[in-house]
């Protein structure tokens, strides 16, 4: 595979073309997702959970996504490889400073940080010190007392609204990719147009630039549950590698995430 940066993805949105991408914390499995030709890999701090058995994220550190993000590059030196600010590691624009160059210094290409307007003064202190900044919007798991449970996000037309407002907002201050989770098929097609950079989906329809799976999930092994909208590759072909080839064709087609995987 040949090197993906942030520009092969402008180009593809500008392409219509559709692009898969998964979450990887080891080396092994980072290097089977490059010989497949997975472009983009997320060190998630969903992590907390498939690998540490916790029923959320909020306890991972940035020692632990840096320690993950050494080993996925080591695997996979050629992806755009995202990781994860964990809970309160961007609490001040200063701190996402320190704690971002950890994880740029671990090998990563771009962090990715959850939260709305109120991060812009963030992300445009990190786009000017040479950290790329991926905004995840819809369900931030990191605000789960908040949300009081991992529940679809912008149902309502006032929030949907200002969850545009969100993402064009972001894209001002300086962020180059826009992750959407369990967000109404129609309002991620909403800011897919409204936004010139590309838009990452999970749970949020096939009508983004991109999609993301949790790798664990993809095979169908998760520790604790499996949400509604990801799918199990592995039951269908048997394989690891056929499970991930198929994941990224059917992301390539539009097939993936079908109507059982889609919230309306
Ligand atoms: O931590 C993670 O795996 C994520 C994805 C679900 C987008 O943030
Ligand atoms: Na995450």
């Amino acid at each position: 595979m040949k090197k993906i940066t942030i520009s092969t993805l402008m180009a593809w949105k500008q392409e219509g073309r559709k692009f898969a991408s998964a979450t990887a914390y080891d080396a092994s499995f980072a290097q089977l997702f490059e010989e497949q030709e997975m472009p983009v890999l997320l060190v998630g701090d969903s992590l907390g959970m498939v690998l540490q058995g916790k029923s959320d994220t909020l306890s991972v550190t940035i020692d632990e996504i840096a320690y993950h993000t050494r080993s996925v590059r080591a695997g996979s030196p050629n992806s755009l490889l995202m990781a994860d600010m964990p809970f309160m590691s961007f609490a001040t624009p200063e701190e996402a400073c320190k704690n971002a160059a950890v994880l740029m210094q671990a090998g990563a290409n771009m962090v990715k940080v959850e939260g709305g307007a109120w991060l812009a003064d963030t992300i445009t202190m990190l786009t000017q010190r040479a950290v790329p900044v991926c905004a995840h919007l819809g369900l931030t798991p990191q605000s789960i007392n908040i949300f009081g449970g991992f529940k679809i996000q912008g149902r309502e037309e006032e929030k949907a609204e200002q969850m545009v407002q969100d993402a064009l907002a972001l894209e001002k201050a300086g962020a180059q990719v826009i992750l959407l989770e369990c967000v109404p098929k129609a309002l991620a097609a909403r800011i897919t147009d409204a936004v010139r950079v590309p838009v990452i989906g999970i749970g949020a329809g096939n009508a983004t630039d991109g999609q993301i799976l949790v790798m664990h999930d993809m095979f169908g092994i998760s520790a604790n549950y499996i949400p509604r909208f990801s799918k199990n590759y592995l039951k269908e072909t048997g394989d690891m590698r056929l499970a991930v080839s198929r994941y990224i064709e059917e992301v390539a087609s539009g097939e993936f995430p079908g109507p059982e995987q889609t919230f309306n």
